[in-house]
């Protein structure tokens, strides 16, 4: 198999500092793929030979894994916005969000926007169902989210992002 090229300094950086502190745990794939996406925003794909080899599995193994958990992306992402599909939210006016923030901002699941400042994610609950409808955006979890409520949140949030 040939050598793989060398990674970005950031890149190196993320996937050194993850194995160095997860690799000798036991089942230490999962922690590291979290700490690299934590650190990044999303997992190169051309961290996936280091770290395989890294941890004596196979690139199949490590990428089998990724494309399992809708979790972990292999493009970088935008703020990331998540919508709660699951059924209390649904219950609670959830469609009605989904469709409302789909046509807002004009992307529908999976997709950036072409600018890459917003990604928009399905999720299936989150852990805030009393209070649904339920959205995610970046690490706050907001709940009884009116479309009205939504475009605020989502204008704060990217104003925040904006600020230094
Ligand atoms: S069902 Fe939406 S947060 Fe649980």
């Amino acid at each position: 198999m040939p050598p793989s090229a060398p990674l970005p300094t950031v890149q190196q950086s993320a996937l050194d500092a993850a194995l160095e502190a997860h690799r000798d745990r036991p089942g230490p794939l999962l922690p590291i793929l979290h700490a690299v996406q934590d650190a990044l925003g999303w997992i190169p794909p051309a961290c996936v030979p280091p770290l395989a080899q890294a941890l004596g599995l196979s690139r199949a193994e490590v990428e089998g894994v990724i494309g399992f958990y809708p979790h972990f992306h292999t493009r970088p992402t935008g703020l990331l916005i998540q919508v709660c599909r699951a059924e209390a939210c649904q219950a609670q006016g959830g469609r009605a969000l989904e469709t409302h923030a789909r046509t807002r901002l004009g992307l529908d699941w999976h997709q950036t926007r072409p600018d890459g400042q917003l990604t928009l994610e399905p999720v299936f609950c989150l852990g805030n169902c009393a209070c649904g409808p339920s959205v995610r955006i970046g690490d706050q979890i907001l709940g009884r989210i009116t479309p009205a409520r939504f475009d605020a949140c989502v204008a704060e949030a990217l104003a925040a992002e904006d600020t230094p």
